[in-house]
C-alpha cells in the first residue's frame, strides 16, 4: 500500500500518454495521493479531465493557471510535498530539458524544485532513443540519481519492432514502490549490510614514462554497478582503472594504473567482501620490459615483446572462500559458449556477456549466465538499468 505517499505523475507528449491513465489508476488503488502534471503536448494526446477524474486531484498543465489556487506557491508546494516524481511517458524533449537545467513549463519547474526521487519511463521512436544527445542526457541524469525504467523492445507507433516502448504501468508501479523511502514493500535497500567490491575501467600497461598499452574501456558499466549497489544500501569499494568518470559519492575509490596494481588492490581488499564484481577491462598482456626513459624515435621499426599479465579473476576464483564472484566477458563471437567456458575455468558464480561493440557506449545488451547454465537475456538498455538487472540476479542467488 502507498497510503500517505504523495506521487507526482508527469505526463509528456508521447503517444504512450494514454498509458498514464492505467498508471494513475494503479497508484490510486494502492491508496497513493496522486497529482498529475502534464506538458502542453501531452494534453493533445490524452485529456486532462480523464486524469483529473482518475487521480481525484486537479491536473497541473500551466504554471500560471490557478488550478491549485488554494496553495500559496503551488508548484513549489507540490514539488516539496512529493515522495517521488514519476514521468511516464517521458519524451526525448523532457529528458533533454531536465538534463540541461531548463524549467520552462510546470513539469520541468517542479522537477527542478523537488528533492524527491525521480523515476523516468522514456518512450520514443528507436532512432530518437539511440540519438547521441538523448544518450548523453540519460547518462548524465543517471549519474545524478535519476532512475530510468525501460524503454522496452516491442511494436512502436511507427510500425517497427524495436526499442522505445514505455515499460508497463505495472512494472513502473513496482519500481516506484521499491524506490519510495519507508515504503512497506521497499527493497531499495536490499543490499544493506553487504560489502561489494567492484572493478571498473581499463588498465594501462606502461611502455615507457609517457606511453602505454591500453584499451577502450570507459568504466561506465563498473561505475553504474558501483552507484546502483550504493543506492541499494551496499558498502561499496571501487577499484578503478583509467576512466574519465567522476568518482561516485559515498563509495571508497581506489585508483590503479595497471593489471599488477589492480591485482594488488583487489587481493588486499577482498577479505570480508560478500560480492566481488570484476567489470574492469584488464590487459591480458603487458610489455615485458618497461623503459624508464622515453623511447627515442630513432630506428624505423621497434619490437615490443609482451608477457601475460597476472590473472586477477583466476586468483579470486581460487581464493574466493564464500565470496560471490562475478566476471564479465566482452566477446566478438560465440558469446555464450566462450563465456560459459570462462565461468568454469575461473570458478565464477555468474558471468555477464556483452558484445565488444558495447564498450564505451552508454547502453548495452547483456546476457547473464549463472552456474546452472541459465541464460537471462536483456535487450539494449542504459548501463544503469543493466547494473540493476545484474544486482537483482545476484541477490536472487545469494538470498
Ligand atoms: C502523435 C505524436 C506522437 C509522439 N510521440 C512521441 C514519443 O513517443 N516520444 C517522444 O519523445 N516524442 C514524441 N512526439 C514528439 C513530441 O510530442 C514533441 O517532441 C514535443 O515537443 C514534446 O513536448 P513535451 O516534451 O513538452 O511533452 C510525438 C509527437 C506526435 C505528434
Amino acid at each position: 500500500m502507498l497510503t500517505n505517499k504523495t506521487i507526482i505523475v508527469g505526463v509528456t507528449g508521447g503517444i504512450a500518454a494514454y498509458k498514464a491513465c492505467e498508471l494513475v489508476s494503479r497508484l490510486k488503488k494502492l491508496n497513493a495521493d496522486v497529482w498529475v502534471v502534464m506538458t502542453a503536448a501531452a494534453t493533445k494526446l490524452v485529456g486532462p479531465i480523464t486524469l483529473r477524474t482518475l487521480s481525484g486531484n486537479p491536473v497541473v498543465t500551466d504554471l500560471f493557471a490557478d488550478e491549485l489556487s488554494t496553495l500559496p506557491v503551488p508548484h513549489i508546494a507540490l514539488a516539496q510535498k512529493a515522495d517521488i516524481i514519476i514521468i511516464a511517458p517521458c519524451t526525448a524533449n523532457i529528458i533533454g530539458k531536465i538534463a540541461n537545467g531548463i524549467a520552462d513549463d510546470a513539469l520541468t519547474t517542479i522537477v527542478m524544485a523537488s528533492p524527491a526521487q525521480k523515476l523516468i519511463a522514456p518512450a520514443m521512436n528507436a532512432e530518437m532513443w539511440r540519438n547521441p544527445a538523448v544518450k548523453k542526457n540519460v547518462s548524465w541524469l543517471e549519474s545524478r540519481d535519476f532512475v530510468f525504467i525501460g524503454p522496452e523492445e516491442g511494436k512502436l507507433a511507427c510500425g517497427s519492432e524495436d526499442i522505445g516502448v514505455m515499460s508497463k504501468p505495472r512494472a513502473i508501479v513496482k519500481e516506484a514502490t521499491r524506490l519510495l523511502p519507508g515504503s512497506k514493500t521497499a527493497s531499495a535497500a536490499d543490499l544493506t549490510g553487504k560489502k561489494v567490491l567492484i572493478t571498473a575501467g581499463g588498465t594501462r600497461e606502461a611502455i615507457d614514462p609517457v606511453r602505454f598499452i591500453g584499451n577502450r574501456s570507459s568504466g561506465k558499466m563498473g561505475y553504474a554497478l558501483a552507484e546502483a549497489a550504493r543506492q541499494r544500501g551496499a558498502e561499496v569499494t571501487l577499484v578503478s582503472g583509467s576512466t574519465h568518470l567522476a568518482a561516485p559519492e559515498g563509495i571508497t575509490v581506489i585508483k590503479v594504473e595497471d593489471a599488477k596494481s589492480m591485482h594488488e588492490a583487489v587481493i588486499a581488499n577482498r577479505a570480508g567482501q560478500h560480492i566481488i564484481i570484476m567489470a574492469a577491462a584488464v590487459a591480458d598482456y603487458r610489455p615485458t620490459i618497461t623503459f624508464w626513459q622515453k623511447l627515442k624515435k630513432e630506428s624505423e621499426t621497434i619490437k615490443l615483446e609482451l608477457s601475460k599479465t597476472v590473472d586477477i579473476l583466476a586468483d579470486l576464483g581460487r581464493l574466493k572462500n564464500g565470496t560471490y564472484l562475478v566476471g564479465f566477458a566482452a566477446e566478438t563471437n560465440d558469446h555464450v559458449e566462450n563465456a560459459k567456458a570462462k565461468m568454469s575455468e575461473k570458478n565464477l558464480d555468474l558471468i555477464i556477456v556483452n558484445d565488444a561493440s558495447a564498450i564505451e557506449q552508454d547502453s548495452s545488451e547483456i546476457k547473464i549466465i549463472d552456474k546452472h547454465g541459465n541464460v537471462d537475456e536483456h535487450p539494449e538498455q542504459a548501463k544503469h538499468q543493466s547494473a540493476n538487472k545484474i544486482l537483482d540476479k545476484i541477490l536472487s542467488q545469494i538470498t
